[in-house]
Formats: structure tokens, sequence, C-alpha cells
């Protein structure tokens, strides 16, 4: 863990010169984060989620003071390596598709005892005063599918079910505005700002957007969830709040990340 916290503390030192660069107006935002990724190369804050997850994992905590190191993330017992990479998925004992975070509570209420509403409540973290343990939780899982290409499943009739609800709600336009994701994803080489917005009805939009997250946000100073993600997008769409660990939430997240299927998972990353 200690190289971890070191290389996290370099990180921590760049951010300082990214944020003294992009000041001087020394090229976008898009270029200095580039620059800035290379100059640290595998030296990520998330780490530090990374390692705090991972000690969580393995600490005896609840009602029922267990660990997770028996929690089936779908390859078994106790199997962290490479589970994300398939995730959302049906599990047959909560006879529900459950992506990583539901999983991750079931785990919570069916192992260590916690109740369904303390093991849901604090999702994403906000600076030192509110850490969230899920995110924690997020960041170390993901990292053990690193590298690994996507497998999500569609062969359970709940799993098709999941992926057309979520294409569903991927392409539903409302609320005040009329916009749906794809008014804001749905063309190439769109911008808010100075934002990219990615088209996520491509292939290689989709991919490169679902393998990059979770990651660590240089203007947040905080370590980001996909879930995170997809709630501030919500936001950005003038919706009402996605429910955390809702069937909406799985169900938008199976359509993504089905569409992200052969890619190379490559998070938690880092992000503007
Ligand atoms: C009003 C415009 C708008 C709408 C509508 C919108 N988003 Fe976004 N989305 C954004 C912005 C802005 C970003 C952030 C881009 C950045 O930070 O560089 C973003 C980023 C994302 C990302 C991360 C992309 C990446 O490569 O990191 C995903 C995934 C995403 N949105 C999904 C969705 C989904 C799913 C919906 C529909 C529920 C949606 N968005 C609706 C504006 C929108």
């Amino acid at each position: 863990m200690r190289s971890h916290h070191r290389r996290a503390a370099q990180g921590v030192a760049a951010l300082f010169i990214l944020a003294a660069a992009t000041a001087l107006g020394q090229g976008s935002p898009v270029d200095e984060i580039a620059k800035y990724r290379a100059a640290l190369q595998d030296g990520n804050p998330a780490e530090l989620w990374e390692a705090r997850g991972e000690d969580m994992w393995k600490q005896a905590r609840g009602p029922k003071k267990a660990s997770l190191e028996r929690c089936d993330l779908g390859l078994g017992p106790g199997v962290v390596k490479g589970a994300y990479s398939e995730l959302p998925k049906y599990f047959a004992d909560a006879d529900r598709v459950q992506d990583l975070e539901t999983r991750l509570v079931w785990c919570m209420v069916t192992q260590q005892g916690y109740t369904e509403a303390d093991a849901k409540k604090n999702p994403f973290g906000a600076g030192n005063d509110k850490k969230a343990d899920m995110e924690a939780l997020v960041a170390y899982v993901t990292s053990e599918s690193r590298g690994i290409r996507m497998n999500v499943p569609q062969s359970h009739p709940k799993e098709q079910e999941a992926y057309r609800i979520g294409e569903k709600i991927f392409y539903y336009r409302g609320g005040p505005h009329d916009f749906g994701c794809a008014t804001c994803h749905g063309d190439d080489g769109k911008r808010i700002r100075l934002q990219d917005l990615p088209n996520l009805t491509k292939v290689d939009g989709a991919r490169k957007a679902y393998t990059t997250w979770p990651a660590y946000r240089v203007s947040q100073g905080e370590l980001r969830s996909f879930q995170w993600r997809l709630n501030d997008c919500f936001r950005q769409q003038r919706f009402p709040e996605l429910e955390f660990a809702s069937d909406a939430s799985i169900a938008l997240t199976m359509f993504l990340a089905r569409n992200a299927n052969g890619a190379e998972f490559d998070a938690p990353a880092i992000k503007r």
C-alpha cells in the first residue's frame, strides 16, 4: 500500500502544476489533462480510494462483524478479479439483475447485517468530511478489472429486459427542455462550454466513456463513480433525481456497459 500513497502524493503535486498551467492559459484543458496523465503515469490519486476500499473489503464490519471476503460478485464467493467486467448481470439468489453497487448493498445486507437503508445511504462522497464507503469499495473492485475486456452478459431474459429498458431510458425525452441523453450524447464533436460530449450512440464513444469510470475528477478533488456520472447527467437533463440502486439506474448501466463489450476496462481513471 505504501507505494500507492507515495504515488498518489506525487499526483497531488502534479495537480497544482496542472491548475497553474491551465490558469496561465497554456493549451486547452483537454491537452493539459493529457500531459498531466502522461506525467503521472500510474500515479493516480484514485489509488487512495482503491486502497481504502481494499481495507474495507477485508475488515469485519456491520452488525454481523463479517468482512466482504465471501461476497459473490458473479464469479464466485470472494472473487474480485475481473468481476466488474461482467456486470451488471442476473443473480439467482436475488432474482434480479444487479450492477456493482446493488450487489455490494446485497452483500452488506445479507452478510454483514446492515439494513438496506444503511447500506445505501451516502453513496457519493464530498471531501474529507463526508467520505463515502461505497465509492471506496467501488474503486477497489473496479481496479481489479483493469486491462480486462468488458464481457457483459445478455443470456438471461432479465438481462435482456434490463438492456431494453436502459435503451428506452437513454432515448426518452422529457423535462422542461425536452432533453434526452441522446440530445447531448447523440452526435459527434458536440461540446458544452469547454467539455467534449462523447457520442454514446456509437461503439467507440460508448466504449471510451464506460471503461474510464470511476474517475478521479481533478476539478472536484474527488473520486466519482459511474453512478455519480449518471446522476449528474440526470441533473443536467433536468430530470428528477435518479434513485441510487434503483432498477432504472441498473437498466441504464446495463445498456451502456453492454455497449462497451469487447473494450478493455481502464479505470479508475483521471478526468478533468
Ligand atoms: C444537457 C446535456 C446532457 C444531457 C442531456 C446528458 N448529459 Fe451526459 N454529459 C454531459 C456533460 C456536460 C458531460 C461531461 C463532459 C465532461 O466533463 O467532459 C457528460 C458526460 C457523460 C458521461 C461520461 C463521458 C466520459 O467520457 O467521461 C456519460 C457516460 C454520460 N454523460 C451519460 C449520460 C446519460 C446516460 C444521459 C441520459 C440520462 C446523459 N448523459 C444526458 C451532458 C449531458
